[in-house]
């Protein structure tokens, strides 16, 4: 292969051989043009300047990428474009356009073009879409590889729960996967699961080998958002030194989630609005519509509907999200969920740290978990275990480690409309229950009479004489 050696080689992102590329052209000083500058980028090429000649190079060498013209003698660069990804997907196509037909670009994209270029070609802009495309291509095996490990990981019998509450949105969420519903809003508090959700939606649709891509709104400025979601036309604003597809083109056929979507700028609101309405999108500083074919999943721990009508969200992009709404309950009314989630929690505790025998919670343990309020949802819960297992020597988590305010939210509001202590179903002496508190408020304040007193609104004498009584018997 001829090397050039008058021009120091900067470009690191490209292989020795950069790869095998067919040129199909009717007009051979096109061909030779780029036949030139593409050897001297250290690709490979052949060439070819009909439809027939073009397929059959095509099967015979194997070409990594295609650059294609529309107008050819016996057909059109789009019946090539059809074939070659009918037969090897992943193969990069460019089509190389004499006049900007909008048609023909939207189907060409449609049918997997990778990109443009207009005639006159400009070698630079050229040799940036071929390194743009080779880096996606590699991208993409990477995300596809990535993609089929994480789907065995991410899917809905992945989500731990037996009570109503979480069977319902999972049932919904199962329902809604494979249908052709193209926005989804998942609303619930901090921690409930609704990352979980997301991916168990995408990986259960026929969307599954398409990119998952999250963004979140709550994390950057609008105007960012704007150019991550919808990408850039060269020139766009005084950054746009080049044209960048955003996260809608890239994630074509899968899925976006769009998290905090509570926090996103209303104007850029109204301009989400407008793709779901229309179906296309075009790019910050671009002239063309570019149809879109990815599921938006949109979550929010704000109640959107009182924050529409409170102004701080578009109502019309509510009722347009929320077609198809999945709530997904707090942990606090998911019932025993919570107990099994932390067996959940200690086994993978166990299996973390060698040497860890956790068999579970002690029974006073439980019922602090059930009457707790879990205002941290699922995530707290998975944190206490995680820092109790540390902690705890024995084989079961206790009381000890726990933290203080979990401690003083449960089972304390006795004072309080709810009682939290239960009558067992076949009784017990008041004096046994007297005592146990009694004994209970005496090791919380480390033997201090007149705080454990306190603590029962006794006096220290009442104390005593309950602490005493109960040691006779
Ligand atoms: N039902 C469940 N079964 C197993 N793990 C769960 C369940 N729900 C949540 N989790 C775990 O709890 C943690 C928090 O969940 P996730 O990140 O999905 O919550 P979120 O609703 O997105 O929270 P935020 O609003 O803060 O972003 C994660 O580690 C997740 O795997
Ligand atoms: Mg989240």
């Amino acid at each position: 292969m001829e090397r050039r050696l008058d021009r120091p080689e900067r470009n690191t992102n490209l292989p020795k051989s950069a790869g095998k590329v067919l040129i199909v052209d009717d007009e051979s000083f096109v061909r030779m043009a780029l036949n030139e500058a593409l050897r001297s980028w250290e690709y490979e090429t052949i060439e070819a300047g009909t439809v027939a000649e073009a397929l059959e190079l095509f099967e015979q060498e194997e070409p990594q990428i295609a650059l294609l013209d529309i107008d050819l003698p016996d057909g059109s660069g789009l019946d090539v474009l059809t074939a070659i990804k009918e037969r090897r997907p992943e193969t990069i196509v460019v089509m190389i356009t004499g006049n900007v037909d909008v048609e023909n670009s939207v189907s060409a994209l449609r049918g997997g073009a990778h990109d443009f270029i207009s005639k006159p070609v400009r070698l630079e802009e050229l040799r940036v879409t071929l390194r743009n495309a080779a880096e996606t291509q590699s991208l993409r095996r990477e995300v596809h590889h990535a993609r089929r490990e994480r789907s065995v990981a991410f899917n809905f019998s992945q989500i731990i729960g037996q009570s109503d509450a979480i069977k319902k949105a999972i049932e919904l969420g199962e329902r809604i996967a494979d249908s052709d519903v193209a926005s989804i809003l998942l609303q619930g508090e901090t921690g409930t699961g609704k990352d979980l959700f997301a991916k168990a939606i995408h990986f259960a649709s026929d969307r599954s080998t398409h990119p998952y891509l999250a963004i979140n709104c709550a994390a950057l400025p609008a105007t960012l958002i704007e150019s991550e979601l919808f990408g850039y036309e060269k020139g766009a604003f005084t950054d746009a030194k080049q044209r960048k597809e955003g996260l809608f083109e890239q994630a074509q056929g899968g899925t976006i989630f769009l998290d905090e979507i509570g926090e996103m700028e209303l104007s850029l609101q109204a301009k989400l609005l407008r793709v779901l309405e229309n179906g296309v999108f075009r790019r910050v500083g671009g002239l063309k519509d570019i149809p879109l074919d990815v599921r938006i999943i949109a979550a929010s721990n704000q109640n959107l509907k009182k924050a529409g009508e409170a102004g701080t969200f578009r109502l019309d992009l509510y009722f347009r999200l929320s077609v198809i709404q999945i709530d997904i309950p707090p942990l606090r009314e998911r019932g025993d969920d919570v107990l099994l989630l932390a067996k959940h929690y200690t086994e993978l505790a166990n299996q973390k740290r060698r040497g860890k025998k956790l068999k579970g919670l002690t029974p006073a343990v439980e019922r602090i978990f059930k009457d707790y309020e879990w205002t941290g949802n699922v995530r707290e819960l998975r944190n206490i275990i995680e820092r109790s297992s540390i902690l705890e020597d024995g084989e079961q988590i206790t009381t000890t480690h726990l933290p203080a305010d979990l401690l003083e939210n449960s089972g304390g509001n006795l004072s309080g409309q709810g009682y939290a202590i239960k009558l067992p179903i076949d009784g017990i002496p008041l004096e046994t229950v007297e005592f146990e508190l009694a004994k209970q408020a005496f090791e919380r304040t480390g033997g201090n009479l007149t705080q454990a007193a306190k603590l029962l609104d006794i006096s220290r004498d009442q104390l005593r004489y309950k602490l005493r009584k109960s040691q006779k018997e």
